[in-house]
């Protein structure tokens, strides 16, 4: 048998020669005398079309009420068409049903919602805008992993279970193997970690950019690419608790490098992606998300801005425009703002620096200003935030003093502090949210139809 994608990919090959293919019916419609099914095995995008007659296919009856999803394999002869919308089919000569399906198939040819398609997660993948998907995902992956090996980055696995909250920010699942109905407690009425199977209290992570920076400090530039988990009760299209995500973390590197790795890696992927699957990202520009091609063509020949987070909170002030969240200094951007500055003010990704210390993590490196961290989040219009870096703080008494500052105990935490004690140069990374990157390429509007199986608050199905 052969895969559909290498008839479609080499035609002329197969021109008038005998093939045998498997796949799964996405189409069937007959009159008395032929029919035409419609098969896709999933190696290709576009499916493939089977012709069959009365006159030469034994189970004619029996093909023609062939339901939707079943699985078949067929043996005919391929045809060019060139005139034709398709450009070959395949005559059938014999056609075995491998798996009939039911007729009540939820995924009847039609338009469902986003919503209904949530709701069959396992059989979504499946449909046209969920493959497309799926395999640019898988695309993406793999081109993330090609851009730093060829640049002899070294791939880390961070710990999936941790002891340390890397962000600060206090949004973690625990992981625990106490009874809830018998916690054991110290004498002041606290629970008693030390009876838990870690012998302390853990968590699943949240970064790995901690675990990154100790790996960069050896191997000078790492990155990292794995699941990580929060427990934010944000109910947003951009939110999920369980997404992927990618650090990098380069030593001897300040917060310029980190903003042209960035840069460079976006449009590495961008590129990489419009090359390897086409078929699927036409079908984004023409269903999806309209002018999606001209756009991405137009960020990959464009140089990103950097502005500072002080001159982003001035044009908001002086654009005159009403936004729900008051901007002032000191307080937090808004998706309102962000997409207010990369959709009507720029007009492509931008990077905003330099943030009020507040604003941001315990880690990064104060500015001499004493009032502003060297971070730097990347925006891109339609999604806002796909990125979020900085420099680290190196300077051992300055994170401590930082640390002090934040209530941030030091226990727990020795071993990073440690990195600034032997060697720790000044060093810096970034997290590029995976499925962020994957709405921003497809024109996807919800992540959770970029995850293949989403977790957000209050709903884990499958
Ligand atoms: O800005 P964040 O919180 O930064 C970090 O975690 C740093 N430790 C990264 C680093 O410097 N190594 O998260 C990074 C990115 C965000 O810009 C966003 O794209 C994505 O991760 N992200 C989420 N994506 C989906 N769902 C969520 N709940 C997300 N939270 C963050
Ligand atoms: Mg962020």
């Amino acid at each position: 048998d052969i895969e559909i994608r290498e008839l479609f990919r080499n035609k002329e090959k197969y021109g008038d020669q005998e093939v045998v293919v498997h796949g799964w019916v996405r189409g069937n419609r007959s009159s008395n005398q032929f029919g035409f099914l419609s098969i896709n095995d999933g190696t290709f995008f576009t499916p493939l079309q089977v012709v069959y007659e009365a006159d030469n296919l034994a189970n004619f009856t029996e093909i023609s009420k062939v339901h939707l999803a079943a699985g078949v394999t067929v043996r005919g002869t391929l045809a060019l068409t060139p005139e034709a919308k398709q450009p070959f089919e395949i005559k059938a000569k014999e056609i075995v049903v491998e798996a009939d399906s039911q007729s009540d198939y939820p995924l009847q040819k039609k338009r469902h919602t986003m919503e209904f398609m949530r709701e069959i997660a396992h059989l979504r993948p499946r449909s046209n805008t969920f493959s497309a998907v799926y395999r640019v995902r898988s695309i993406v992956a793999y081109a993330i992993h090609k851009f730093f090996q060829e640049q002899n980055f070294v791939y880390v696995h961070a710990p999936i279970i941790t002891g340390s909250d890397a962000e600060g920010a206090g949004e973690m699942f625990q992981v625990t193997t106490l009874d809830p109905d018998n916690l054991p407690r110290t004498e002041d009425g606290k629970i008693d970690y030390s009876q838990d199977f870690f012998g302390k209290e853990t968590n699943l992570t949240v970064s790995g950019q901690l675990e990154a920076e100790a790996f960069a400090l050896a191997f000078r530039n790492v990155y990292t690419f794995g699941p990580t988990f929060r427990a934010e009760n944000s109910n947003t299209a951009r939110h999920a608790s369980e997404f992927w995500m990618i650090e990098p973390e380069i030593a001897f590197a300040d917060l310029q490098d980190d903003m042209d790795l960035a840069e460079a890696m976006v449009k590495y992927i961008i590129t990489y992606t419009l090359e390897h699957a086409p078929e699927e990202m036409n079908f984004f520009n023409q269903f999806i998300d309209k002018g999606l091609l001209e756009r991405l063509d137009h960020i990959v020949n464009s140089s990103f801005e950097r502005v500072t987070y002080t001159e982003a909170v001035e044009i908001l002030q002086k654009s005159g425009k009403e936004f729900q969240y008051p901007v002032e200094w000191g307080l937090e951007l808004q998706t309102e703002h962000e997409r207010y500055l990369t959709e009507e003010v720029y007009k492509k990704p931008i990077f905003v620096t330099d943030y009020p210390k507040d604003c941001k993590a315990f880690y990064m490196r104060l500015n001499d200003d004493g009032k502003t961290v060297a971070a730097c989040d990347m925006l891109v219009p339609g999604v806002g935030e796909i990125i979020g870096g900085s420099q680290r703080e190196e300077r051992l008494d300055v994170l401590e003093a930082r640390m002090k500052e934040l209530g941030i105990s030091e226990n727990g935490y020795e071993w990073y502090l440690d990195l600034r004690r032997y060697g720790g140069v000044k060093h810096a990374g970034y997290g590029l949210g995976f499925e962020r990157m994957i709405m921003y390429l497809t024109g996807m509007s919800n992540i959770r139809d970029v995850l293949p199986f989403p977790r957000t608050p209050k709903s884990a199905e499958f």
